[in-house]
């Protein structure tokens, strides 16, 4: 009964619903202040930054901060916490690099952005392409082109486009036959008199070797392991023989390109490799006289470095 008789004290609206009656208690002081802090917030937000949209603009704010300007701030510290190791990157030799843990720590890291932007949607995540055959699978220890950190470096500057020409129309119905059980029994290493004939005959060998271990200077496919570039059918298998690879005038043709990346590097590349070969200096020559700066370089040096050593790591590199 006691809590009736203080309800009776307040003072009451006048409203009456089925005996409920309506108080009119003012709201508590807490809840008040609360209100009044946010309200003198909001003028306060509305003094420091962007705040009332207008025609073609909004107001700036006294701290003239802008969502671009923040960005580019934390930009800039990432930057340059990175600026120590990207120049220490810069002068180390790959061999160093693979030796330096912290280092190597820090280009797997930054690497893995880069090949997720620009490599990933056809070589796959971690280098295992979604669809088998479609691009060759870097996480093995199979390459076509070779895989030293230097070969794999050129694949990445240079590009690489595979030639493999069409024998459609040059071949008999049953030496195809011949050829892609040839083929077959090669990868599981069985002697195949008929065939190798033919593969001598129509020059198969030139480019897949008398091993048929492929070449890699012609990015052939090694034909007697049992990974493979495309596909182990028996289809397939004829399909290439038949079509070729990026062979321009066969429709059927099989398109192979990795897309060439910096051919400033590529150049780079060969140089250095050929004064090497000639027993003389890299610190010798001259790269003025070699470039004419107007080369194409859509990753720079340091990136492609760093990706070949991504890539190299993540399967078997050489
Ligand atoms: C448009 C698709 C595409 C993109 C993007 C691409 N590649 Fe390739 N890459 C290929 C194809 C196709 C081949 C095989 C070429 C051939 O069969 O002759 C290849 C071959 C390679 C090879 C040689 C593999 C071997 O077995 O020798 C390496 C290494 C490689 N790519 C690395 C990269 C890296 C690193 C990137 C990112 C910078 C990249 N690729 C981006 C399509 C692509
Ligand atoms: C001018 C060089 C050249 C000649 C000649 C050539 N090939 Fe190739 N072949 C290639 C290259 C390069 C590739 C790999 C293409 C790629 O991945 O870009 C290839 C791939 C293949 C493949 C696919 C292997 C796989 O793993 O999927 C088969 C099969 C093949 N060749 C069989 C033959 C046969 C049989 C002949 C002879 C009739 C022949 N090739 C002649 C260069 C050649």
């Amino acid at each position: 009964m006691a809590e009736k008789e203080e309800y009776e004290k307040v003072k009451d609206t006048g409203h009456n619903w089925d005996g409920i009656t309506e108080l009119d208690n003012p709201p508590p002081r807490w809840w008040l202040n609360a209100l009044y802090l946010s309200g003198l917030l909001v003028l306060v937000y509305f003094i420091l930054y962007p705040s009332l949209p207008l025609v073609n603009d909004s107001t700036k704010g006294l701290l003239g901060w802008t969502q671009i300007r923040e960005y580019k701030q934390d930009f800039a510290a990432i930057e340059q916490r990175r600026a120590p190791y990207e120049e220490k990157f810069a002068q180390m030799s790959i061999t160093e690099v693979l030796e330096d843990p912290e280092m190597l720590n820090y280009i797997r890291a930054s690497s893995k952005v880069l090949y997720g932007d620009n490599c990933a949607a056809c070589h796959g995540i971690g280098g295992q392409p979604p669809q088998a055959g479609t691009y060759p699978v870097l996480a093995d220890d199979d390459w076509l082109y070779g895989g030293t950190i230097d070969d794999i470096m050129m694949s990445i500057a240079n590009g690489r486009i595979g030639q493999m020409p069409a024998h459609d129309g040059a071949l008999t119905e049953q030496e195809v036959t011949d050829l892609t059980q040839f083929v077959i029994d090669s990868a599981n290493s069985l002697p195949n008199e008929a065939g190798r004939i033919l593969y001598d005959q129509y020059g198969c060998a030139m480019c897949h070797g008398d091993d048929a271990k492929g070449d890699k200077y012609a990015g052939s496919a090694d034909l007697t392991d049992k990974i493979w570039r495309f596909s182990d059918t028996e289809e397939q298998i004829r399909r290439t023989i038949l079509h070729g690879v990026n062979d321009g005038f066969d429709p059927q043709t099989r398109l192979a390109v990795m897309p060439q990346w910096s051919e400033k590097m590529a150049i780079k590349l060969e140089i250095k490799a050929d004064v090497i070969n000639a027993g003389e200096k890299v610190e010798e020559i001259n790269w003025k006289d070699e470039l004419n700066g107007n080369e194409s370089e859509r990753l720079s040096e340091s990136d492609i470095k760093k990706l070949a050593i991504y890539v190299h790591q993540l399967g078997g590199g050489e």
